[in-house]
């Protein structure tokens, strides 16, 4: 069955998912097809095939599939030894989950600044909040774009801490040649539908060169087992299974071109909107490679702390910008609209808001618009267009 052909008009969303199977349907049902008929379901032959493969991809020597990224972070920071009463550094500009695996594990997340410019924590917020309950560091890949690896792993290496790179966004994304996942102690990834690659539902990886961490998180993933219903330790039931594997292979094979088309889209972006005052675009600082998961545009208003204007004076603010692109037929996104130390879950923890003074800016100013590989460029001008009236309109 063929798609109706897509009017100019149409809605732009966010992503388009079924835009993308269109392109791979055969080979995923053949894969699909190839499990059924193996009727093998959970840690068989796919799964096996996909952690050497990612694992490569990463350029890490081991990787092991589990049910989500949530749960890669859960296993990979109990694997580094993080327990009840412990703390954890984390950046307060993330999704939830960086926050909730150290919760989930009795442990207190620390949360720390982040840098204006791209979004990911800030190397010198680091040291300040070291206590000797630290056991250990999540440095997040923020929206495609590696964090500032080399500071971060400086700190890390002073104190003797552990670095958990929380990779969900930013498959494929490199910093200075290295590959994001591959340079601390371990590498999270998720692959939740609407990531760069994307399961059929939950899935998760931690990539690793750490062979004992790696047999660890083996035995971990399944109930602790180290032998035939043996378990050493307490586990957690949490595999990737056999028919997301088989997808995430197919898929896999396509990352370079969905990833430079990705990337082709934001050099589109980037020249269209280089010069419309009241905007900041993302910037990606050398020898770091963005893999754009999200085009994250900042939309730079007075409650940010200074004024910056339109072309008439006005003052642009975000939530206005949104509103003019969906009358006009644009989807946009706020990733994300409450720090973590603002999030009522951590209320008890006692953040206040002017404590983290780049990330609340940022998530009063952040707008994420439209960015996946089935973009046209038709499209992409269309979203441009509408941004820049919505800007000078606002
Ligand atoms: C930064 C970040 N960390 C962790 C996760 C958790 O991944 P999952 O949704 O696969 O549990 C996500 C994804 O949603 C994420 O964006």
């Amino acid at each position: 069955m063929t798609a109706p052909p897509r009017t100019s008009s149409e809605m732009i969303p966010m992503l388009d998912l079924r835009a993308q199977f269109e392109t791979i349907a055969p080979e995923i049902r053949a894969a699909v097809e190839e499990v059924l008929t193996a009727q093998q379901f959970v840690l068989g032959p796919q799964g096996e095939a996909l952690e050497r493969e990612i694992a490569e991809a990463c350029g890490v020597r081991y990787s092991v599939g589990v049910a989500s990224g949530t749960e890669a972070l859960e296993l990979g920071l109990h694997a580094c030894g993080v327990k009840a009463g412990d703390e954890v550094i984390v950046p307060a500009f993330t999704f939830i989950a960086t926050g909730s695996a150290v919760s989930a594990l009795g442990a207190r997340p620390v949360f720390a600044d982040i840098e204006p410019a791209t979004f990911n924590l800030e190397p010198d917020q680091i040291e300040a909040r070291i206590t000797p309950r630290t056991r250990a560091i999540v440095a997040v890949h923020l929206f495609g774009l590696s964090a500032d690896m080399d500071a971060v792993l400086a700190v890390a290496e002073k104190h003797g801490l552990p670095v958990i790179e929380d990779n969900a966004q930013s498959f494929g994304a490199s910093c200075r040649g290295r590959k994001t996942g591959s340079m601390g102690r371990l590498g999270c990834l998720s692959f939740y539908p609407s990531k760069n690659l994307g399961a059929y539902g939950d899935a998760g990886m931690i990539v690793t060169s750490d062979e004992k961490i790696a047999a660890r998180l083996r035995a971990v993933r399944n109930h602790g087992q180290t032998g035939q219903y043996l378990s050493t330790e307490r586990g957690w039931n949490s595999r990737l299974d056999e028919l997301q594997a088989a997808i995430l292979r197919v898929k896999l094979r396509h990352m370079g071109e969905w990833t430079a088309a990705r990337q082709a889209h934001a050099r589109l972006y980037n020249s269209l909107l280089a010069d419309l005052p009241g905007i900041v675009l993302p910037r990606v600082p050398p020898g770091r490679d963005h893999v754009y998961y999200l085009y994250t545009i900042r939309v730079e208003g007075r409650a940010g702390g200074y004024t910056r204007a339109n072309d008439r004076g006005n003052e642009v603010r975000s939530d206005l910008v949104q509103q003019l692109l969906k009358e006009r037929g644009i989807a946009s996104m706020v990733y994300y609209p409450v720090p973590l130390h603002l999030q009522p879950l951590y209320a008890l923890l006692g953040g206040k808001p002017g404590e983290l003074r780049v990330s609340e800016r940022a998530a009063r100013e952040v707008l994420s618009i439209p960015i996946y590989p089935e973009l046209t460029r038709e499209q992409v001008e269309r979203v441009a267009q509408e941004v820049r009236k919505a800007v000078l309109e606002n």
